[in-house]
Order: C-alpha cells, then sequence, then structure tokens
C-alpha cells in the first residue's frame, strides 16, 4: 500500500517536551493519571469539580479559565469566577425545578458563557448534561428531548418555538436566557434568576462511573442515539489534553467546535479546563477574517480545528494571512474528516507549523489515534494509538489482521472515555462490540510502523464539515414532505465539506421536478430538521433501487454518482 514515506515530516524541537512526554508515557496506565484529581484522596466525585474549583482554590484562582468573545461581548472569567458562576447556575437549576442527580438537562443555545456556566453548573448539581447544536430544529429536538425523557432544556428566547414543550410530557422546565423573559409555570428566566442566586453550592457528589454527558449521534439506520459519557473520562480527557493537545500552564488554547459535538465537549472544556488551562471560546459563525483576527488578537498558542474550516482558509487565500501576526501559534491540531496531505503542507507553508490529525469518535469519548508533538508526521495518516490505548484492524469476526491490511479499525475495550451505554438501547450497545474489540465502522490500514490510515466507512455515516449526520434521519424528513415518495440520501465527496448530503428522491402522481420544487424540499428539511442536514443536491428518480424487502439501496445510488460498479444487485427488486 502507498505510504508516503517520503514525505515523513519530523518532530520539530521546541514543539513538545519530549522529555516529559517520554516519562508519561512508558509503561503508562491510566490509573497513573487518577491521583492528580481530588477525588483520589477525598473519594468525592464530580467532573465539574475538578475542572473548575480544584482550580479555583488553587494557585489558579486568578488566572483566566475563559476568554469569550462574539460581535457582540467580550469577557474574561478567571477561574474563581467560573467556580462562583458554575455555582449560581446551579443553585438556579436547583431552586427552580426538580432536577437531580441522574435526571437529564438539555442545553440549546449558541455559544455564549451562559452556556458553559449552565452546562459546568448542571453536572456540579450531578444531571447528566445533553448539549444540542442551535442548528437543530423542532423535530431533531423532539427527538433527543423524548427518547432521554429530559426534564428541563436551558434555550435562548430565539430558539424556544422549536422545543415542543406540549408534546413532551417529562420536560417540566424551560431556563431561557434573554432580556426580561416572561416567565410561567414552565419557563424560568435564567438571567434574573442568576443575579438574585447565591454563588455558594455544595457541589453534589457522585460515583466514577455516574453519567456525566450525553450525546446524541447519527448511525446509518435509525433515529439518533444517545451516547452516555461517564465521570470517569476525566481521566483520559485530563491526560490526552496534556499529550496530544500538549497544553502547557501558560497556553492560549482555542478549540473552534460547538459542544453540541463532543469535540466541543470533550477538548472543548473538559481537556483544558481539567488541566487548568486558558481557553478562547468565538462565538458567532465562521469567517475567515474573524478567526485570523482572534488568534492575533489572543495569541493564541495551540489551535484545534477540522479541515474543512482548514480547507476554508486555504480557499480564502494566502494573502490574506500575512494581515495577521500568527506567530503565537504553537500546536496546531484537526479532528473529525481525514486530514488531506495538502492541507497539512499548506499549514507548514503559512503558519511554518505542523497540523495533528487526531481520530476518535463520540462514543470513544476521547482521542484514540492522533499525532502527537513527540512523533513525526506521515501526511495523510491519523498517527498512532495513544498510549493506554490499543487499536487493531480486525476482520469481520474479530481476528487481528497484520500489516497493511485493509479491515476494520477496532480499539480493545475498556478506556477511561468509553461510551458507558446507548440510552435505553442496550441491543445497539451491544452491536458495537465483537469480543473485547469495539468496532469502530471505520475502514482503515495499520502499517509497518503502527500508523493508521483512514480509508473511509464502512457504513453510510455521512460526515459533511465534520458534522456526523445519519441518512436514515433525513430520509425520514424527506419522506414527510407531501411530494416525496421514495428518497435515498448519500455523502458526495466535495473538496472543501468532505461531503455533501445528497438526496435522490421519486415523486408521488401529479407533481413536476422542478428547480423551485428542489428547494422547497431543501428549506422543508432545513426547516424540519437542521440546516447541516439539508440536502445540498436533490435529484429526482422515476424510481429508487430497493431490496425486496423494500430498503433503498444507497450503495447502488452511490455507485450511480460515482459512476462505479453497482457490485451485487441479486437482492434487488426487479
Ligand atoms: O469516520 C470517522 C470520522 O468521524 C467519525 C466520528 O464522528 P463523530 O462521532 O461525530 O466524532 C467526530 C469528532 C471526534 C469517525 O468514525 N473521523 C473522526 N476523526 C477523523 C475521522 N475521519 C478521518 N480522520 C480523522 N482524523
Amino acid at each position: 500500500m502507498a505510504t508516503m514515506e517520503k514525505n515523513i515530516i519530523p518532530v520539530r524541537e521546541g514543539d513538545f517536551n519530549l522529555a516529559d512526554y517520554e516519562k508519561t508515557a512508558k509503561d503508562f496506565k491510566w490509573e497513573d493519571a487518577e491521583r492528580e484529581f481530588d477525588w483520589y484522596t477525598t473519594g468525592k466525585v464530580n467532573i465539574a469539580h475538578e475542572a473548575v474549583d480544584r482550580h479555583a482554590d488553587s494557585y489558579r484562582k486568578n488566572k483566566v479559565a475563559l476568554y469569550y468573545r462574539d460581535a457582540n461581548r467580550s469577557e474574561a472569567y478567571t477561574y474563581d469566577q467560573m467556580k462562583r458562576m458554575t455555582n449560581k447556575a446551579a443553585n438556579v437549576l436547583k431552586a427552580n425545578s426538580t432536577l437531580e442527580k441522574g435526571d437529564r438537562l438539555f442545553i440549546f443555545m449558541p455559544r455564549s458563557p451562559e452556556l458553559y456556566f449552565a452546562l459546568l453548573g448542571g453536572l456540579k448539581l450531578g444531571t447528566i448534561v445533553g448539549p444540542l447544536f442551535e442548528a437543530f430544529m423542532e423535530g431533531a429536538v423532539y427527538d433527543r428531548l423524548d427518547d432521554s425523557e429530559a426534564k428541563a432544556i436551558i434555550t435562548t428566547p430565539e430558539l424556544l418555538d422549536r422545543v415542543p414543550a406540549d408534546r413532551l410530557p417529562k420536560l417540566e422546565k424551560i431556563f431561557v436566557v434573554g432580556e426580561n423573559v416572561e416567565e410561567t409555570d414552565k419557563i424560568v428566566d435564567f438571567n434574573k434568576r442568576m443575579k438574585e442566586a447565591s454563588h455558594h453550592f455544595e457541589t453534589v457528589w457522585l460515583d466514577k462511573e455516574d453519567g456525566s454527558v450525553l450525546h446524541y449521534t447519527s448511525g446509518s439506520t435509525g433515529r439518533p442515539k444517545g451516547v452516555m459519557h461517564v465521570q470517569y473520562a476525566m481521566v483520559q480527557q485530563l491526560q490526552t489534553a496534556r499529550w496530544v493537545l500538549d497544553l502547557k500552564e501558560e497556553d492560549i488554547y482555542w478549540c473552534t467546535a460547538d459542544p453540541g459535538w463532543v469535540t466541543g465537549t470533550a477538548y472543548g472544556i473538559f481537556g483544558p479546563m481539567l488541566n487548568g488551562a486558558t481557553s478562547l471560546i468565538l462565538g458567532g459563525r465562521f469567517r475567515t477574517e474573524d478567526w485570523y483576527q482572534a488568534i492575533e488578537d489572543y495569541g493564541v498558542t495551540v489551535w484545534y480545528s477540522a479541515p474543512t474550516a482548514f480547507r476554508m482558509l486555504m480557499g480564502a487565500g494566502n494573502a490574506l494571512i500575512n494581515e495577521y501576526d500568527l506567530s503565537t501559534l504553537r500546536h496546531v491540531l484537526s479532528v473529525g474528516e481525514p486530514l488531506n496531505p495538502e492541507v497539512v503542507k499548506w499549514g507548514l507553508e503559512v503558519f511554518d507549523r505542523r497540523i495533528h490529525d487526531t481520530w476518535w469518535m463520540t462514543e470513544t469519548g476521547g482521542h484514540m489515534i492522533c499525532n502527537y508533538g513527540s512523533m513525526p508526521i506521515k501526511p495523510g495518516s491519523m498517527g498512532k494509538a495513544v498510549p493506554g490505548i490499543e487499536a487493531a484492524i480486525v476482520d469481520d469476526r474479530g481476528n487481528v489482521l497484520p500489516p497493511n491490511s485493509m479491515g476494520n479499525l477496532a480499539l480493545r475495550k475498556g478506556w477511561p472515555a468509553m461510551m458507558r451505554k446507548i440510552w435505553n438501547n442496550l441491543e445497539k450497545y451491544d452491536s458495537y462490540f465483537i469480543g473485547d474489540w469495539y468496532v469502530s465502522g471505520d475502514s482503515a490500514y495499520m502499517d509497518e510502523d503502527g500508523y493508521f490510515w483512514f480509508q473511509g466507512r464502512v457504513d453510510d455515516v455521512i460526515m459533511t464539515s465534520g458534522e456526523r449526520v445519519g441518512p436514515f434521519e433525513v430520509e425520514s424528513k424527506l419522506l414527510e414532505h407531501p411530494a416525496i415518495v421514495e428518497a435515498g440520501v448519500i455523502g458526495k465527496p466535495d473538496p472543501v465539506r468532505g461531503e455533501i448530503i445528497k438526496a435522490f428522491v421519486a415523486l408521488h402522481e401529479g407533481y413536476e421536478p422542478t428547480d423551485e420544487l428542489k428547494e422547497d424540499i431543501r428549506q422543508f428539511v432545513k426547516k424540519g430538521l437542521a440546516a447541516h442536514a439539508a440536502p445540498r443536491e436533490i435529484e429526482f428518480k422515476d424510481k429508487l433501487p430497493k431490496t425486496r424487502s423494500g430498503k433503498i439501496m444507497r450503495r447502488v445510488l452511490k455507485a450511480w454518482e460515482l459512476d462505479l460498479p453497482t457490485g451485487d444487485l441479486s437482492t434487488m427488486e426487479d
């Protein structure tokens, strides 16, 4: 198999504290990382305590935990202030609901400091928090709250209409973060209550295996599934943030991911805060100029983003980069989709920095296969298994395959941040495992040096702009459109977004296949599900390829689209 040995990018002196790394990584066991936490001596577990209060009660008291900036706000919060604000949030939640340990609390709002207070406050109260990306529309919000029987949600006045409270009998309270919110039996004015609340709060102590975060994510079949993480994930998040993100005391760290996705919680909140680092949070939409300006203004040193973002920056041209001082950047990382070698090359050219690819999933809860500062990078490879993680390529029966064979990318189960259940769906959870192996759904191969090379998804899951979309969810929504009788959805390769969503639809009698109808269908999905789930391309077909049992054959659609052989068609109807 063609590895790109000749293009290896060596370790750069000064990039990484190799001696430190080798000391901790040698014979490393996850238990070694436990000692740092307060619970190791007190026996009292709570991830928000370890991320916030532990530092607020130390020499880091007046160190900035969060810088926040968007078009209207520019704020900074020290660890001490974070402790007070998260205590206030916990008090507001507790005083205005029956929320208690283990209850599900959703957070559905764009990035703002309040999102972080609420999320960490909810954790201090012992609830399991479910962050929702702000683009979700009513149907998507309903599915997630209904499945998890959420007791409360925190949202904004702009998003309130998308919370179908009347259809969610278990939903007791809606906390609204806005100005002069009109309170009712159900609605609580979050900001007003925050002002009145005490900044003292008795953190609710938990067990290491109690739930912390519930992230809904998509597979190729069925509704989105609730991936539950536990408190103990903190062990891996602390240690990998140190090794992989290379966080040090003086760093200014910027993770561009929204907390609605796992990167935005595991490495947008926990990884940095468990290490007592300083993070930048940038609100608002992506704009090239704003991003470069933020790096310059805050002196960002460690930057964690995604291939689509890098490709968009690339597309904006290199001339722009010269207008900003980006010289503080020390360590740059990427996640979520294949990182093309061209992008790595661009990073070297324009930032004079290596871009370190990292591979993991919502289900893994933390870094699994990565390029870290102390290793040579092979552009196009995701890197090697991090210490404490055993990764392999296995066949469909769980046999480990030799180097350079393509197969299922699998991980030996039992790492700290691994999901502990799929909410309400034991069967689905079990389906991930073959014996001791967690099977990721990605195909890959490993070379002789232990570097993993991503080849594709085994299933039909779509990764568009780094966001994971299940074709089934989009197809179900399409079928609700009055004109559509059949729908099949695939990921179509795209030079900027990795993949875009393409829908093939067949129409009911009497509907004309027009451009207006395409636009109407696109808007229908956008409004009913989410903007990022709306098909960018729609193609009308008289009929879609189906199995005899009526299942749409996405693989045939994909083959048509890509001009590839369609393979075995023996199960296809007529
Ligand atoms: O297909 C892989 C892709 O993203 C999937 C996981 O998506 P999600 O759960 O949303 O988590 C994304 C961020 C942690 C994987 O099964 N993926 C993730 N990282 C990479 C990747 N594909 C290629 N290269 C990566 N570095």
